[in-house]
């Protein structure tokens, strides 16, 4: 079995990359002989949708699918073949990061049939996806982060599984706050719930994981 955590950020040691990492760590302790891969989409040259609609042509040789030939289509077929994936994204302005979104726009719109008889088949793998942000819980939910993430679940509930989430408040931004302007954060007090609270969220990744390999497990 092949799972992948597709990292919307564009750093690969920090909050969003660590989470994956133990979502895919996991994954290998409920199936240790299933393969597991992080792809950073910051690493791959790549653009959302072009609006081609080849996707949506009518007896189209590639009805369903991403005709987009750019570097990123051989791994957006490993991907839409996967046994369970879990996406993770930075909020950047109050959204996904643009990677993040322009790989829904391919992964998702070839699978949404514009149609009440047609439909597109394809695999529909257990899902789960985490963000990371920097304001806190409460925030999150005053600034109608809440809204926007239950948008982009209930796509792809509908397209795929209802995923699980993960909200990760209140992150830890830079490996030394000395080194850059910013007087409006308490340094203390981000390291402290970088040390007390972020390995609860590691853990919680970790749970995510599991439950992703035993929804694949079940199917
Ligand atoms: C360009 C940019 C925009 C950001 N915008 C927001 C924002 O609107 N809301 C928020 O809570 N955090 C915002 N952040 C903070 C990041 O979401 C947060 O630090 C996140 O944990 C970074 O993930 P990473 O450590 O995996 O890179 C922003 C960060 C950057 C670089």
């Amino acid at each position: 079995m092949k799972f992948f955590a597709i990292n919307g950020s564009p750093r690969k040691v920090f909050n969003t990359a660590q989470l994956l990492d133990k979502s895919l760590e996991g994954i290998k302790s409920v199936l240790p002989e299933a393969e597991v891969e992080r792809i950073d989409l910051y690493d791959i040259p790549f653009n959302g949708c072009k609006s081609c609609f080849a996707c949506k042509k009518v007896n189209g040789r590639h009805y369903g699918r991403c005709v987009y030939n750019d570097d990123f289509k051989p791994i957006l077929n490993k991907i839409t073949q996967s046994d369970g994936l879990i996406l993770g994204s930075p909020v950047y302005f109050g959204d996904l990061t643009g990677n993040m979104r322009c790989f829904l726009e391919r992964f998702m719109f070839p699978f949404l049939a514009y149609s009440t008889t047609e439909t597109v088949d394809h695999k529909r793998m257990p899902l789960a996806f985490i963000y990371t942000m920097n304001v806190s819980d409460e925030a999150s939910f005053d600034l109608g982060y809440h809204d926007l993430f239950d948008k982009y679940e209930s796509v792809l509930e509908r397209l795929f599984t209802k995923p699980e989430h993960l909200y990760v408040h209140e992150t830890y931004q830079f490996s030394d706050y000395d080194r850059y302007v910013s007087d409006i954060f308490d340094e203390k007090e981000r390291r402290i719930i970088h040390e007390t609270r972020f390995p609860i969220d590691l853990e919680s990744a970790f749970k995510i994981g599991q439950n992703i390999a035993k929804r694949a497990k079940k199917d």
